[in-house]
């Protein structure tokens, strides 16, 4: 076999000091935060995919079961000669889909997690030797270097977000994000993006409190991982993972919540707790779908189409940057 890489390969994150700076920062706060992209180290993923498997967690497999039924329709929509660029990759199962209906003749994959973006373009390159794949190693977060050369000239970029990964974002970081990315696509480009709708609240406090206890270990990972890598001290049987849907602010918080007084060293500094204090790691925002379609507006979309499943859990929204807007 050859060693040559099916696929092209290029890592955009910033040096591993970024990420003891900015967990210094989190943890100062008054109210401590983590980020919820510190989530996907290995384990991480790991847990993750676990996560998706779960009988509660019903939006993996319920977008997976959108793109399975409208992929043909989401195709069409797009049409053809296409560039797809997807944020937040992960195991692409769901881009498979459109992959499958689109052909397009680009496709550059975007994520934080390392092993999990080889692993997964190099099954894509297999299975779409027709596909350029690109692989870029990025914080999304932050402003996304395109290689715009090697997307060729292509009628349509098209980026694909799928798994509801906006929601870790507030609507204001969203809007601007969605604003960044219409400027990067260019007058005729299009966004694919998969969003958890508002539901009842039993269903999404129990999507995020599974029985097996699988959120929990992912929530108390992040602990794990910042001892491992950032030469922290934390006990992580001193924390506990809660996770609450608030109405009023229509997301899902997820903390870690120090069950006792105690003091944890982080590269160097130390950070008091409260019993009872929490560190704030992620919200998962839930949209309707007018709530998303008029955030896309203020984003400088127009609103084409949505798919949605029978029980109205997931939608999967279409966005054009629209024919007068400027690049
Ligand atoms: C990957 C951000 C979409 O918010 O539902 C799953 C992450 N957190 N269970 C979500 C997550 C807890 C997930 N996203």
């Amino acid at each position: 076999m050859s060693p040559k890489l099916a696929y092209q390969m290029r890592d955009l994150l910033p040096p591993s000091g970024a990420m003891l700076d900015e967990v210094l920062r989190g943890l100062a706060m008054r109210r401590k935060q983590i980020s919820p992209k510190y989530f996907y180290d290995a384990r991480g993923c790991e847990l993750f995919d676990l996560i998706c498997k779960l009988p509660e967690y019903y939006p993996t497999r319920t977008e997976l079961g959108i793109m399975g039924v409208h992929a043909g329709a989401m195709a069409d929509a797009l049409g053809s000669d296409c560039a797809v660029i997807e944020l937040g990759c992960g195991n692409s199962a769901k881009t498979r889909y459109l992959l499958e209906a689109l052909c397009p003749s680009v496709f550059v994959a975007i994520d934080i997690a390392r092993e999990q973006l080889e692993a997964s373009c190099t099954t894509l390159a297999r299975e779409f030797p027709d596909t350029r794949i690109i692989a870029l190693r990025a914080d999304f977060a932050h402003p996304v270097a395109l290689p715009l050369p090697m997307l060729g000239a292509v009628r349509r970029r098209i980026l694909c977000w799928p798994g509801s990964t906006i929601g870790n974002f507030t609507p204001a970081q969203a809007r601007l994000l969605l604003r960044r990315w219409r400027h990067a696509l260019g007058a005729h480009g299009g966004l694919l993006i998969g969003v958890d709708l508002k539901k009842d609240q039993a269903r999404l406090n129990a999507a995020y409190n599974d029985a097996q206890g699988v959120t929990a270990a992912f929530n108390l990972n992040v602990l794990t991982r910042l001892n491992k890598e950032l030469a922290a001290n934390f006990d992580v049987a001193a924390f506990q993972h809660r996770a609450v849907y608030s109405a009023a602010r229509s997301r899902v918080e997820m903390h870690l919540v120090s069950t006792c007084a105690q003091q944890v060293t982080v590269g160097g500094s130390s950070f008091a707790f409260r019993a009872g204090e929490a560190i704030h790691t992620e919200n998962s925002y839930k949209y309707t779908i007018e709530d998303f379609a008029a955030l896309g507006r203020t984003a400088g979309y127009l609103h084409r189409q949505c798919w949605t499943d029978d029980e109205r859990l997931f939608a999967v929204h279409y966005l054009t940057a629209g024919g007068s807007t400027t690049v």
